[in-house]
């Protein structure tokens, strides 16, 4: 299936590890042009290098998306240096466990920072570069948490859920301006989050063992999903084919969640 990808001009917060760098990478390899940003100078500048072997242009930048300067300057370099844009994904994000009684104030400002607020910050800088494209995509990723509330991650499954919120209204919003967006609302997925969470978690027993025991618990399928399982439905979203798509809300999640 051909997305009509080739040429078109993508950016991906987060993009220098786990699901970002792969949705880069598999938006590269479908012939688009990516910027990708995220704090560590080194990790950003690794991953846009392995991002060229792709052979499109390719822009990394350090910018922290809690930051709405750097969020602007990280935009209008991207669009300079890819001559426009027309997809965004909002991708960069983190997980931070924490129960209604343990979670301060500043825990939740800066989850809402970096999920919610950074998805705003974002999606407004891109706007005027997709309008003047006569369209766009706009793909957010969340969590099933969103609609799946785990007091576990408190701070997560409530702005998660306003993240869903934003993508709805937004779609709304966007439509008439030709801009579609969408939200892909993740399970597990095995990336370097999820390799921290089980080395605080549990040191004394293996990662496939760690990922076994909570999949067996909590995903249909038993397993824990890989970051190409991601990518390719952001890259389908962010393609033609996904024309009269705007306003949903997909879950990648192997069939976690008990809601319908
Ligand atoms: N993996 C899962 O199972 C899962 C489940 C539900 C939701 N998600 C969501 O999916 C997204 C990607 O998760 P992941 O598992 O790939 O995480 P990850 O392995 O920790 O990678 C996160 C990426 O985001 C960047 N980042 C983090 N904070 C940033 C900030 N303030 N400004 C700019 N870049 C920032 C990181 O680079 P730096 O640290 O260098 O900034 C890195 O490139 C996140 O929003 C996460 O919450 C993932």
């Amino acid at each position: 299936m051909d997305l009509g990808l080739a040429g078109r001009r993508a950016l991906v917060t987060g993009g220098s590890k786990g699901l970002g760098r792969a949705i880069a990478a598999e938006l590269a390899a479908e012939g688009a042009s990516v910027a990708i940003c995220a704090r560590h100078d080194n990790e950003v500048m690794a991953a846009a290098e392995s991002l060229r072997r792709a052979g499109g242009i390719v822009h990394a930048q350090v910018a922290d998306v809690t930051d709405s300067a750097q969020v602007e300057g990280f935009v209008a370099r991207s669009a300079e240096a890819l001559g426009g844009v027309d997809i965004l994904v909002n991708n960069a994000g983190r997980a931070h466990p924490g129960n209604f009684e343990t979670l301060k104030d500043e825990d939740w400002q800066a989850d809402i920072d970096v999920k919610l607020m950074s998805m705003v910050r974002c999606s407004r800088a891109v706007l005027p570069h997709m309008r003047a494209a006569g369209g766009g995509r706009i793909i957010n990723i969340g969590a099933v948490y969103a609609k799946y509330p785990d007091p576990a991650f408190f701070a997560t499954t409530v702005v998660r859920a306003s993240c869903q919120n934003l993508s709805k209204a937004l779609a709304i919003q966007l439509a008439r301006d030709n801009i579609l967006v969408n939200l892909v609302n993740i399970g597990f997925v095995i990336t370097p989050q999820w390799q921290n969470i089980h080395a605080k978690r549990a040191p004394q027993i293996t990662q496939e063992e760690f990922f076994a025991q909570l999949a067996k618990e909590e995903v249909p399928l038993g397993r824990f999903g890989r970051d190409d399982e991601v990518a390719g439905v952001v890259a389908f979203l962010a393609g033609a084919r996904a024309s009269y798509i705007t306003g949903a809300a997909i879950d990648v999640a192997g069939g976690m969640g008990k809601y319908v």
